[in-house]
């Protein structure tokens, strides 16, 4: 029996990781880019929470910020003079069209919520989402992950609990879905870069064309940008990329490490929002502390260079990675954006999910990931798993990080590993 009260220590299995030579990793304490374990050795952190912070673990304006709402009285209940400012802050993301912002607690809640305003706008049932993307633990959308057996091709289209699914880049596959089951389709839900399918972006084409047949058919579109948003700037990145949604759901990134999401949506998708048929819940949703949190962050990212900054580091560290490979004569490449990315040991980027799974290679990954782990940089292990940058990673974890690389790309040529 294990002499832990949470069970493996940790109460979320995606934050874990395995032990390495006999060691256990646990941090006591994450500042700017990097994470200090209960041993006292320092990493440069590739993992940002999973996301959860673009500026940096800790970032001072951020935690001034919570500390002044702490102290003013972190949950007085009913409506607080912090969180209509802090969706305003928020919703500049949306742009003109995009205009109405909720909050939630977790990215998990959000979905929920969104599929919700779906349902009640359409007064239809069916939710299709993307084979390989995750869009939160609830059931109903805990569905078609990258490895289960409904992500595989099959003749009949899976359903559970009101949620279906369709694959990216694949149009046939699209028309089916309509052809078959728009009549009951309440919304499409995809991420504009599938993340756990290893930063996969669909084509522009594919989106444009989700978009005219979602349209068409009456059908919503909630773009989840829980995990992209705000990492390519203060905009959407599904309108960037082609996709025009309806709502969008938010979180990880916009409360720079303190538990808060949201969902974005048009005044036309927000109308059963503002007429009470879909009514919000939440005690915590939009609370001073979390609200206060989101308008500090908004604030440190009204400078424009911070993004210039952000994206030419991560520019310089994806090409970094990819040479120290090559000199080993190992082909890698990086799919996604420099702001968050992955690595795959191949000459070119899948672009489905089949392709993805065919090109994964797990145990060259964990070698690479252990081999950074030694040498201070601690990047996620999962075959699918991405590096996320901050805003706070400098000259000094760059030069950590390409000496790792360098040292993991032998590691892996030593192992007899050639792609
Ligand atoms: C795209 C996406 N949607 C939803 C979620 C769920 O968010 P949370 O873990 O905050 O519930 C995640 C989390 O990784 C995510 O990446």
């Amino acid at each position: 029996m294990s002499a832990l009260t949470v069970p493996f220590g940790i109460s979320s299995s995606a934050r874990s990781l395995p032990k390495l030579d006999g060691e256990d990793f646990v941090v006591a304490r994450s500042k700017g880019a990097r994470l200090f374990n209960t041993e006292g050795r320092n990493f440069v952190d590739y993992g940002m929470a999973m996301g959860a912070t673009l500026l940096g673990h800790a970032h001072p304006a951020v935690v001034e910020a919570c500390i002044a709402a702490l102290e003013n009285g972190p949950m007085p209940g009913f409506s607080n003079a912090i969180e209509d400012p802090a969706g305003a802050a928020l919703a500049r993301i949306g742009g003109e069209r995009v205009t109405r912002a909720t909050f939630a607690t977790t990215g998990t809640e959000a979905v929920h919520l969104a599929c919700r305003i779906a349902r009640g706008a359409t007064g239809r049932r069916l939710i299709a989402k993307a084979v390989g993307g995750y869009d939160g633990w609830f059931d109903p959308v805990r569905f078609g992950l990258t490895g289960s057996p409904e992500a595989e091709r099959g003749n009949q289209r899976p359903v559970k609990e009101g949620t279906t699914l369709f694959r990216v880049n694949e149009t046939a596959d699209v028309d089916q879905l309509f052809d078959e089951m728009g009549e009951d389709l309440a919304a499409i839900l995809v991420e504009p870069m599938l993340g756990n399918t290893g930063c996969l972006v669909p084509d522009r084409a594919f989106f444009e064309y989700l978009t005219q047949r979602a349209r068409a058919n009456g059908t919503l579109i909630i773009a989840d940008e829980v995990m992209v948003g705000l990492r390519r700037g203060v905009r959407l990145v599904s309108e960037e990329l082609g996709l025009l949604p309806d709502l969008v759901t938010l979180g990880k990134a916009i409360g720079s490490g303190v538990p808060v999401a949201a969902v974005l949506g048009t005044p036309a998708a927000f109308e059963v929002v503002e007429n009470g048929t879909v009514p919000c819940f939440g005690t915590y949703h939009g609370n001073p502390l979390v609200a206060s949190a989101v308008l500090a962050t908004m604030a440190v990212l009204e400078d424009k260079l911070l993004y210039r900054r952000l994206f030419d580091w991560g520019a310089a560290l994806r090409q970094a990675m990819t040479d120290a490979f090559a000199a080993e004569g190992i082909v890698a490449i990086t799919t996604g954006f420099d702001s968050v990315f992955s690595l795959w040991f191949t000459d070119e980027a899948p672009r489905t999910y089949d392709e993805a799974k065919a090109k994964l290679q797990p145990d060259a990954t964990r070698l690479v990931s252990e081999s950074l782990r030694r040498n201070g940089v601690i990047a996620l292990p999962a075959a699918w798993g991405r590096y996320f940058i901050s805003a706070s990673h400098g000259d000094a974890e760059m030069d950590v990080t390409v000496r790792a690389f360098r040292q993991a790309a032998r590691d892996l040529a030593q192992s007899g590993f050639r792609g």
